[in-house]
């Protein structure tokens, strides 16, 4: 039975013959003189790894044990950060000029970005305004016109997953026409939300992860693509030849370690007590109307109108992420979870916020 991956694929990706780096094509010898590198190390000859030589074509060790920590078999491909995942996804079944994506607004920027970059169209099934919940219905019409549907969960800038069983719903509903992404680069706060465990079920799904957040390693560039082989056979054909660095393949290793992820476990309990501890000492103030419940590592609060949080943040040396400008976020600002030192410091700067309100200026 043809899958819907290969439905989908457009004809010039299935004719794709991946590009035949000296690393794919391998081989054995003595003397490695293929792939147009210096021979010997030059600079940094004390580093770890051997920086004169290309990596790997394809990390299948960092592969392997994300696999092992998102407890499946399906296939997992690594790349640089969870940005680059989701332009691969559109590059890889969308037509320019002919194709369109699905987006809930407000959420995650770059899928339209990407969209937009390849001429790609993207239909928006906006989020509820009352709650930011999934309009499943909604998604699921627009979705017979689009090749892939994005969802973030839990989503950014809400900060709230968009819930297991809509996500079920909409694989159900979609399963005849387009791939579903589920996004999970904030899962680590809210695993329970993940559906990783449902891509045998549904090989339409895609999820994306990122190392850039609970695990602190947004300089890496490490992300990771899980789906089905259906599906997978066609985006690896557009890796390009050496996805990722040597020396962040040493640091992501470890990070995947046991202890590595024991850390970040323990860490990410952390940050979830600040978190909430921030939003019990803010959420009580008059002229906050809202702190919406969060399942990340930031919160979206909207003030009432008039009044410029973002701007009286920034003159207390405070950089916040102004949301103003999107419709459905007017006078809400997101705020990163810090230290809890950091966390209590901007609590009372917060805190001291109602004597010197001024006019909003949002932008
Ligand atoms: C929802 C979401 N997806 C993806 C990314 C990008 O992650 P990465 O650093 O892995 O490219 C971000 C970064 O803010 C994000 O919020």
């Amino acid at each position: 039975m043809t899958s819907l991956a290969e439905k989908l694929a457009p004809e010039n990706i299935k004719k794709l013959i991946p590009y035949q780096s000296a690393r794919r094509i391998g081989g054995s010898g003595r003397l490695w003189l293929n792939a147009n590198e210096l021979e010997q190390p030059l600079l940094f000859k004390r580093h770890q790894s051997e920086l004169h030589r290309y990596p790997d074509f394809l990390p299948q060790d960092i592969a392997a044990v994300y696999q092992a920590y998102c407890h499946t078999s399906q296939p997992t491909l690594a790349v640089r950060g969870a940005d680059e995942a989701i332009d691969l996804v559109i590059r890889t079944f969308c037509q320019p000029g002919r194709d369109s994506i699905v987006t809930c607004s407000p959420t995650y920027a770059m899928y339209q970005f990407c969209a937009e970059s390849f001429s790609v169209t993207t239909i928006d099934c906006p989020l509820r305004a009352n709650d930011f919940s999934l309009d499943v219905e909604q998604v699921v019409n627009a979705a017979k016109q689009a090749k892939v549907v994005f969802l973030c969960s839990p989503n950014n800038p809400t900060g709230q997953p968009l819930g297991r069983e809509n996500i079920i719903s909409v694989l159900e509903q979609t399963a005849q026409h387009s791939l579903v992404v589920v996004d999970e680069a904030y899962i680590e706060f809210e695993l329970a939300e993940s559906v990783v465990d449902l891509i045998e079920r549904y090989p339409h799904l895609i999820v994306i992860r990122t190392l850039s957040k609970a695990f602190g390693l947004a300089a890496l560039r490490c992300g990771f693509i899980l789906s089905s082989p259906s599906v997978m056979d066609f985006i690896a054909r557009l890796v390009p030849p050496y996805p990722m660095p040597d020396s962040s393949s040493e640091i992501v290793l470890h990070a995947l370690s046991p202890q590595g992820l024991k850390k970040v476990a323990s860490h990410t309990r952390t940050l979830i007590e600040t978190r909430d501890q921030f939003v019990s000492a803010i959420r009580h103030l008059p002229w906050i109307e809202n702190v919406y419940p969060s399942a990340t590592n930031f919160v979206l609060i909207r003030t009432q109108a008039g009044i410029n949080l973002f701007d009286y943040l920034v003159q207390h040396g405070v950089v916040t992420r102004n949301q103003g400008h999107e419709a459905a976020l007017k006078h809400c600002v997101r705020i990163t979870i810090g230290s809890a030192q950091t966390m209590q410091e901007v609590s009372e700067i917060i805190c001291n916020f109602s004597d010197v309100l001024t006019p909003s200026t949002e932008r």
